[in-house]
């Protein structure tokens, strides 16, 4: 089973001996379905080559902060609201130290302050360094601000003192930080939520169907699932790895989508509909293909099923969350749906912007409920699904 599946690791490198390590911590976070990308201060290049880490990552290293080529790509900020966490092994003692003072003049540094990310430090030093007062006061802000901080270990060190400063095995930083991303808060919650598109036949082989990845809606089941829920994840066809941890049921057309959903929602207390749902079918679908003699082909469509609307009123007891994808009058049309089929809350998206939503990696959303509004400004699909999960649970208790 993959611990990390899609989530999105800026790890970064400082000057260690230990620096060698995070060349397998490379490996073994990629082993379990984690992105990586790499960030190295000039301290950690003169213990590893950034060429090592570039292979081994299959990505080009960040190295400086007045770097004009990598701002061109992605730039320290953009890189910075990319990543889900921040990982910083080895973690110098000097780095901790400028973590402390908000210092920004390394890109790594800079990247810090920056990420809304979760963020966690394996520290590796000598074990004088380690029990310094200075180091232990800077270890111990570093947790009052929500630091996470792996090991050290103890044992023998490079220079063949014995004491604590080893950084932790990369095993044992990866099962760590996947332990990061549960939260538990959902335990013994059943949250159903639909994805991706529908695609409704015009005859044996082709569709009509929409841009839908099911990126968000999987990113959701995600977040969902390291918050303890028990979770069915209904999804159209998309090209994505489906999550570990979830019961999943692969459907094609949204009257498939419908029966799934009506089938497995009499016993869920939340249900999330993130799915593209076509709105319209086609009236009669043709036994035979359609042959192309035609200069004009007239097709006829039908209103299909509106799944949301319909589980939200056979279950009452369901907390209702729809997702709008509109291309203007963004908040008016979402406050409009929000009461005509009266869900609990609903997640409007703007897919006039080229930037954000279907098929992007980040997505920028406003939640509507009845008692308020509010924006989640872009990140990661991954980050906002965690934030969305946070505001349902808000918002589920509030309301039961
Ligand atoms: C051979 C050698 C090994 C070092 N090993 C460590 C170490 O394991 N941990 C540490 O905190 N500093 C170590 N240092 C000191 C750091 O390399 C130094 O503080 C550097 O400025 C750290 O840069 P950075 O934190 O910007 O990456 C070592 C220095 C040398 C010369």
């Amino acid at each position: 089973m993959f611990k990390l599946t899609n989530k999105r690791i800026i790890l970064g490198v400082t000057g260690g001996i230990a620096a060698y390590k995070s060349a397998e911590l490379v490996r073994r976070l990629q082993d379990q379905g984690a992105q990586v990308r790499v960030v190295m201060t000039p301290g950690a290049e003169e213990f590893v080559r950034p060429l090592t880490m570039q292979a081994l990552s299959g990505h080009p290293v960040f190295t400086g902060l007045l770097d004009e080529k990598a701002e061109a790509g992605m730039g320290h900020i953009e890189l910075a609201k990319w990543g889900d966490l921040l990982l910083i092994a080895p973690a110098s003692a000097d780095f901790i130290a400028n973590m402390v003072h908000g210092r920004a003049d390394s890109l790594l540094g800079a990247i810090y302050l920056a990420t809304p990310a979760l963020v966690s430090v394996a520290p590796a030093m000598n074990h004088e360094m380690w029990k310094h007062p200075a180091t232990s006061d800077n270890v111990d802000t570093l947790r009052d601000r929500q630091v996470h901080v792996i090991g050290p270990d103890s044992g023998i060190q490079a220079c063949g003192d014995i004491g604590p400063g080893r950084m932790v095995g990369p095993e044992i930083i990866v099962d760590q930080i996947s332990e990061f991303f549960k939260t538990g808060e959902l335990q013994g919650i059943h949250v159903v939520i639909t994805a991706g598109p529908t695609r409704e036949a015009l005859d044996p082989v082709r569709y009509v169907s929409n841009y839908s990845s099911g990126k968000m809606g999987y990113a959701i089941a995600s977040a969902a699932i390291d918050a303890g829920a028990l979770v069915t994840l209904i999804s159209g066809p998309v090209n994505l790895i489906e999550p570990e941890g979830c019961k999943f049921l692969s459907v094609v057309s949204a009257e498939e989508m419908l029966s799934a959903v009506l089938e497995v929602s009499e016993s869920a207390h939340i249900f999330i509909g993130a799915a593209a749902v076509s709105d319209y079918k086609i009236e009669s679908v043709s036994e035979e293909k359609i042959k192309s003699n035609d200069e004009t082909l007239t097709l006829t469509l039908r209103k299909s099923p509106d799944i949301i609307q319909s589980v939200a009123k056979k279950y009452e007891q369901l907390f209702v969350v729809g997702f709008a994808a509109e291309s203007n009058n963004l908040e008016g049309y979402a406050k409009e749906k929000l009461e005509k089929k009266g869900l609990d809350a609903i997640i409007a998206n703007d897919i006039s912007r080229s930037d954000i939503g279907f098929n992007s990696d980040s997505n920028e959303v406003s939640w509507i409920d009845k008692n308020s509004s509010l924006i989640f400004s872009k990140r990661s699909k991954t980050q906002l699904a965690r934030d969305i999960i946070q505001q349902i649970l808000k918002s589920f208790h509030h309301n039961r």
